[in-house]
């Protein structure tokens, strides 16, 4: 029988993991979660507060899976200060996958954007051949926001790989944009795709990037989210729905969607300017 993955399971938290001053990984029980593909996402239900879109961290243990969460508004808030033992609601995951590509690759991630990446990076090195060449980048603003660097290197340790970590305060690692770090692995490397999750100004310039060298790419992005399955339209970005067209997309439909990079709407449904 097909496991209904719209129906909510209630999972319990086992063990949260502070990761930043403002991140937090909740690690679960579920199988569902555990076997998402690259880029999926789970619709997370905090009782009593909201339920949220969530990328779906990968976690050492069999069965396993986490939620890597940014202290931010309202509902991450409370998620953010979920203890050990507390009860969530899952649904999915959903989404559309990343398309996994062969040979030399780049990850560019920013923040709690690392969360798809790596389940990626984990993928990549599960179908590893002898041309697979994987850089990853990590960028933060300091040295204190500098998330899963120990992960990144545990994951990538049995393929050919560079990880680049990069502070906008030279605090540590690179000094600059993990955009300036990419331009550099771009311009001296021969690569085959260009993946990035991230803030949207980020991602606008990888895209942009990877385009003008002739690489392919493709970006993980965000909207709204309420329903998450195609229905209530709060995540349209031009004629897509970002719950089922996305959230990964390649980078030429990306770049040629206006919105991306300038505005997006708020829970009412009205354009702001997010950024
Ligand atoms: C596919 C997907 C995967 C995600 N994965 C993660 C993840 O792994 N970790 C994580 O911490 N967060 C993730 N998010 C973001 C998360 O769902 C929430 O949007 C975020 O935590 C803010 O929620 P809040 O209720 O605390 O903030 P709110 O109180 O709702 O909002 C605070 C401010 O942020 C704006 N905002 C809220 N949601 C979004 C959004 N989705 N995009 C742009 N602006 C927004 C609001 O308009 C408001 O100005 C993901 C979102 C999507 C769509
Ligand atoms: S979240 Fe409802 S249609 Fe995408």
């Amino acid at each position: 029988m097909r496991t209904n993955i719209d129906k909510i399971r209630i999972i319990t938290v086992e063990e949260v993991i502070d990761e930043s001053p403002t991140v937090r990984t909740l690690i679960f029980k579920d199988e569902l979660c555990a076997a998402a593909k690259p880029g999926q996402f789970a619709m997370v239900w905090i009782p009593g507060i909201d339920e949220l879109p969530m990328s779906v961290m990968i976690s050492e243990k069999d069965g396993y899976a986490g939620l890597t969460i940014r202290k931010h508004g309202y509902a991450s808030t409370a998620l953010y200060n979920t203890i050990v033992g507390s009860l969530l609601g899952v649904r999915g995951p959903y989404g559309k996958p990343f398309d996994i590509s062969k040979g030399r690759v780049l990850l560019v991630g920013g923040g709690t954007g690392l969360v798809p990446l790596l389940r990626l990076a984990r993928e990549l090195v599960k179908r590893k051949s002898k041309k697979t060449h994987v850089s990853l980048i990590i960028g933060a603003r300091t040295k204190e926001e500098v998330i899963f660097e120990k992960i990144a290197k545990s994951v990538l340790k049995n393929v050919n790989s560079k990880i680049i970590v990069t502070t906008e305060d030279g605090s540590y690692g690179f000094h600059g944009l993990a955009t300036d770090a990419a331009a550099k692995v771009m311009e001296r490397n021969n690569l085959s795709m260009v993946y990035a999750c991230g803030p949207e100004r980020m991602m606008k310039k990888i895209l942009e990037m990877a385009t003008s060298y002739k690489i392919p790419s493709q970006a993980s992005l965000e909207r709204i989210m309420k329903c998450g399955i195609g229905i209530c339209c709060s995540c349209c970005v031009g004629k897509y729905l970002l719950c089922k067209d996305g959230p990964t997309m390649y980078g030429e439909t990306v770049l040629g969607l206006p919105e991306f990079g300038s505005y997006a709407r708020d829970k009412s449904g009205r354009i702001t300017n997010m950024w």
